[in-house]
C-alpha cells in the first residue's frame, strides 16, 4: 500500500486541529526545569528526556533514551515508507538557567499567556522547536510520506559535550537525507527564515598576576601595578576604536546582503539612547560574518568589600564569537598570541579555553531547499522566506556537515526578535509557532515528493 498523499488544504486543517493539544504538551515539557548546568539537579533533565520519550511514542516512533556521559538525548525513528527520503528533526530538551528571579514578570517554569505570546524558560528554545516535530507528526498521522529521526538533545544549551560520541555511536540510525535543526529563529513576525550560516564560539578566561598578595595601596601605590588596572588594559587592547575586534589572525568577512535597519536593531537589543552601535560594515556583516568579542565577568574584589589594597590577581571571561569559515582552534591561538603580546608591564599571564565550538556555513541551494522555500511560503500566505545568518552558535552543525555530506540541512526555528532566549521573561509568538508548525508539516510532504538524493552537499 502506498502512503495517501495529502493535500496541502488537509495538512492545514489537520495542523489546526492538532494545535490545540500540541500547546498543551508545550506547556506540560515547560514546567520541567530541565538545566544540564553544573550543580543544577539534573533529575529533571532526566524527567524532561522521558516526557519528550513519552510525546513521541505517541506518535508512533520506535523510542529509545540514549546518553554517552553525557545528559539524556531521546531518539525516535519510523522508517521510511520503500523509496522515500529520511528526515532527521533536530531540537534540545535542555533549558538556560532562569538567571535574577525578580527579572521575570511570570514564573519561569508556569507558563502564561500574555498579549499573543506564552512566556516562559524554553517556551521557545528550544521546546517549541520539540513541538513543531511532533504538531507535523501527528498532522500526519499515519499516512507520514516520509521516514523520520527525531534526535533531541539534552544538553545543548551546556555545550554539548557529550554529543560528538553520541552522534558517532548512534551513527546508523540517525543517517538520513535531509536533516532539519528546528532551533535558530525567524526574521521577523510575518516574515520567516532559513539560517544559513552560525558563527562559532570560544570561551576562555584570562588571568593576571603582579603580587604575592594584597598590600596597601598608600604604601606602594604609584610604583606596583595592580592586576585589576593591568587586566583592563589588556582587555582595551581587543578592540579597535570604532569597536571592531582587534586581534590578528581572526577571520572575517563583510558581504551580507540583508540590510537591518540600525534603529530597528537598536530596538530589539534595547540599546539604551546616546549610546553608540559599535564596530564598521553593516550590522548583518557585523553580526553574522564577522567575529565578536565581549567580556562576560570579571572576578575581583567586590566593590563593597574592596579595602585601600593593590589588587594582586584578576581573571575575565572573553568570549569570542567566530565568523563561518574559521577554526576554533586557530582562532583560540591567534587569541593566546595576542594576549600574550599585550599583557603589560610583565604581568603574569595565565589563559585557560573553557569552550570552542565550530561556526558553519550552509550552501542552501538544491531540491530540497526549494522544497522548504515553499513551505515556509505557503505556510507565510505567500511570503518568501528570508536567508539569514545567526550570530548564535549550533556547533554541531558542523558535526553534522562532516558525518552526513550529502545531507541536506534545513536550518528552522520558532524564535522571533522579541522571544528574549536566555534572558529574563522568555516568550513564544503563538501566531508564529502555528505558521512554524504548518511549515514543517507542509515541508515533510514537499521532502516526500522530491524523494531520496535530493540533498546538496553542504559546504563546511
Ligand atoms: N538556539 C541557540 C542558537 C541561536 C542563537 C539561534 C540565537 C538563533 C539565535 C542555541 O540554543 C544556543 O544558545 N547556543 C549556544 C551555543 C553554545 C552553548 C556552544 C550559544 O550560541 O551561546
Ligand atoms: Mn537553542
Amino acid at each position: 500500500m502506498t502512503t495517501p498523499i495529502m493535500s496541502d488544504a488537509e495538512l492545514r486543517a489537520a495542523v489546526e486541529r492538532e494545535l490545540p493539544g500540541v500547546r498543551a504538551d508545550l506547556e506540560r515539557l515547560v514546567r520541567i526545569p530541565g538545566i544540564a548546568f553544573e550543580g543544577f539537579d539534573h533529575a529533571h533533565v532526566e524527567r524532561s528526556a522521558e516526557a519528550v520519550a513519552e510525546l513521541l511514542r505517541g506518535c508512533s516512533l520506535d523510542v529509545r533514551i540514549v546518553r554517552s556521559g553525557g545528559q539524556p538525548a531521546v531518539i525516535g525513528t519510523r522508517p521510511a515508507p520503500p523509496g522515500a527520503p529520511t528526515v532527521l528533526l533536530y531540537a534540545h530538551h535542555d533549558v538556560q538557567p532562569v538567571g535574577d528571579l525578580s527579572l521575570w514578570e511570570s514564573d519561569p517554569f508556569e507558563p502564561v499567556e500574555r498579549d499573543g505570546r506564552l512566556y516562559g524558560r524554553g517556551a521557545a528554545d528550544d521546546k517549541a522547536g520539540i513541538m513543531a516535530h511532533v504538531a507535523a507528526l501527528r498532522a500526519y498521522g499515519d499516512t507520514l510520506p516520509v521516514g523520520v529521526v527525531l534526535f533531541v538533545e539534552g544538553e545543548e544549551e551546556y555545550g554539548s559535550d557529550s554529543l560528538e560520541r553520541l552522534l558517532a555511536e548512534h551513527r546508523d540510525s540517525l543517517a538520513a537525507d535531509v536533516i532539519v535543526i528546528a532551533d535558530s529563529a525567524n526574521w521577523d513576525v510575518g516574515v520567516p527564515a532559513l539560517t544559513t550560516s552560525l558563527r562559532g564560539i570560544v570561551n576562555f578566561f584570562v588571568e593576571v598576576r603582579t603580587l604575592q598578595q594584597a598590600v596597601h595601596s598608600g604604601i606602594f601605590g604609584g610604583v606596583v601595578p595592580d592586576a585589576l588596572t593591568v587586566l583592563a588594559r589588556l582587555l582595551a587592547t581587543l578592540h579597535d576604536d570604532a569597536g571592531n575586534v582587534a586581534v590578528e589572525g581572526l577571520s572575517g568577512r563583510a558581504g551580507a546582503t540583508v540590510d537591518y535597519p540600525p534603529e530597528r536593531f537598536r530596538a530589539e537589543a534595547g540599546v539604551l539612547d546616546g549610546v553608540h552601535l559599535v564596530g564598521t560594515d553593516r550590522i548583518t556583516d557585523r553580526l553574522w560574518t564577522k567575529p565578536s568579542l565581549s567580556v562576560l565577568g570579571i572576578d575581583a574584589p567586590a566593590t563593597a568589600e574592596a579595602p585601600n589594597a593593590l589588587v594582586p590577581q584578576a581573571r575575565a571571561k572573553i568570549s569570542v564569537r567566530l565568523a563561518p569559515g574559521d577554526d576554533p582552534k586557530q582562532a583560540y591561538e591567534a587569541l593566546c598570541a595576542h594576549v600574550e603580546k599585550h599583557v603589560p608591564w610583565g604581568a603574569r599571564l595565565d589563559v585557560l579555553l573553557e569552550q570552542g565550538g565550530a561556526p558553519c556555513a550552509i550552501d542552501a541551494t538544491g531540491p530540497m531547499f526549494d522544497a522548504a522555500r515553499s513551505a515556509f511560503r505557503t505556510a507565510w500566505d505567500g511570503t518568501d522566506p528570508v536567508d539569514i545568518g545567526i550570530g548564535g552558535s549550533i556547533p554541531f552543525i558542523a558535526t553534522f556537515q562532516e558525518m552526513f555530506p550529502q545531507a541536506a540541512i534545513l536550518v528552522t526555528g520558532v524564535e522571533d526578535p522579541q522571544s528574549r532566549a536566555h534572558g529574563p521573561n522568555e516568550s513564544l509568538h503563538l501566531g508564529e509557532f502555528a505558521r512554524v508548525c504548518l511549515a514543517e508539516t507542509l515541508l515533510l510532504s514537499r521532502v516526500a515528493a522530491v524523494g531520496t538524493g535530493g540533498g546538496s552537499v553542504s559546504k563546511p
